[in-house]
């Protein structure tokens, strides 16, 4: 609690509140398993197997287990898992893949890493995932040839609807490569996100549900020939030794990395289980605050909940609200001290980088909406019911 306002228009939070709420704060997880990571990594070094060796292999094993995937292929990172997932699902120059304009950059740069093209398709504005029934306007309306494979984003932990999805592809041919970065241990219909798709790509970037201590990424699949094609790809497009059957690249899972995600594998149902909890809390806290109903029918309410499908287990990787006067809100909550972040501000189709596709300003209206009021909350396992209160309570204050 600051002893002084911190400024004249942002009133000090209550006094029984925290202090500050972090957007995520990795220390408390690491202070919970530091003498089992710690313990891994000496492993690892008294091994001397830095690269790829018997730790990788292990994890492997286990995230196939755990994904009920036939194989999984540790590497460099989550946007490796994408390129390399695409790759070998035979996606090439001049191919054109669709995919969702609301995610991470990685999402669209791994295809035009191929030599192909990202065909954006809007999202679903109750659930911002893709929308089938725009895949299937946009193939119908533009047929192409080229088009291979759909790229789904399961987008802050909740899968995108599978069912409709699943149907398009066998439909018309085309492969679906799961983008599962914010998705570890969500699922569809009990499947594992990330063992529907005939191959889809994981991140364990610091920030993600399941991390590791540096860059990550796996590739999951169901077929052998992918998982081969992957083998090779991450290591040089080589099967033996300095014999190169084709051009592939460097992007293996080092051990240490695979010893510290194995240690936190065993824990990823129970922090995905207190990540639900702590979306409940919000729920309930943004309820009683009166914050989601409207205050008149002119009125909107000031903050839009979204949709959770049936279906879907939502592993809540992101907490996020569309919000009235999200910038300002968002700089109130600065002030006093609580993180929040904004997924996506910029949708991929209005990255400068791609102004080459050329879509204009209003072709895809909800992700270019969603852009200018989505807002992530604090959210991670160890967070607090007082450090929730006070996140909610200084929304409340805002559009008091
Ligand atoms: C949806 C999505 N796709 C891809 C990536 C890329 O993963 P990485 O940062 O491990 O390359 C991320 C994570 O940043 C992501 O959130």
């Amino acid at each position: 609690m600051p002893k002084t306002p911190l400024s004249a228009s942002v009133p000090a939070a209550k006094t029984d509140e925290p202090s500050a709420v972090p957007m995520l704060d990795l220390a408390r997880q690491y202070k919970a398993i530091a003498s089992e990571v710690t313990a891994a990594i000496e492993a690892v070094c008294a091994s001397q197997q830095y690269v790829m060796g018997q730790a990788v292999i292990d994890f492997e094993k286990a995230a196939a287990a755990y994904l009920g995937c036939k194989e999984t292929m540790g590497c460099a990172s989550g946007t490796d898992a994408i390129w390399l997932a695409l790759a070998a699902c035979g996606v090439g120059p001049g191919d054109e893949v669709i995919t969702t304009p609301f995610s991470f950059f990685a999402t669209a740069s791994a295809i035009t890493r191929l030599g192909a093209r990202p065909v954006f398709v809007d999202v679903d504005p109750a659930t911002l995932n893709i929308s089938a029934p725009a895949i299937e306007s946009h193939i119908r309306n533009a047929p192409s040839a080229r088009l291979k494979a759909i790229l789904p984003v399961h987008l802050y932990g909740q899968c995108a609807n599978m069912d409709e999805l699943q149907q398009l592809a066998t439909e018309h041919k085309l492969k679906i490569v799961e983008d599962a970065a914010q998705a570890f241990g969500a699922t569809w219909r009990g499947a594992q996100a990330g063992s529907m798709g005939h191959a889809s790509a994981f991140s364990f970037y610091p920030t993600k549900n399941l991390s590791c201590y540096g860059d990550g990424g796996l590739v999951s699949t169901n077929a052998p020939e992918i998982a081969d094609h992957v083998r090779r790809l991450r290591n040089h497009g080589s099967k033996r030794r300095y014999y190169h059957e084709e051009i592939g690249w460097n992007s293996r899972l080092d051990s240490i990395q695979a010893s510290v995600l194995q240690v936190k594998l065993k824990y990823i149902d129970e922090w995905n289980e207190k990540r639900a909890k702590r979306a409940s809390a919000y729920d309930l806290l943004l309820k009683s605050a009166g914050l989601l109903a409207a205050k008149s029918a002119t009125q909107p309410a000031p903050v839009t909940q979204l949709r959770r499908l049936p279906q879907a287990k939502h592993i809540y990787h992101q907490y996020v609200l569309r919000v009235e006067r999200r910038d300002a809100l968002r700089d109130f909550l600065l002030q006093r001290k609580i993180g929040s972040e904004v997924y996506y501000p910029v949708p991929l189709h209005q990255q400068q980088c791609f102004s080459y596709l050329g879509y204009s300003l209003g072709s895809l209206p909800e992700s270019e909406r969603a852009a200018e009021d989505v807002l992530a909350l604090p959210m991670y396992p160890e967070l607090t019911a007082p450090e929730q209160a006070s996140v909610v309570n200084s929304i409340a204050d805002f559009f008091s």
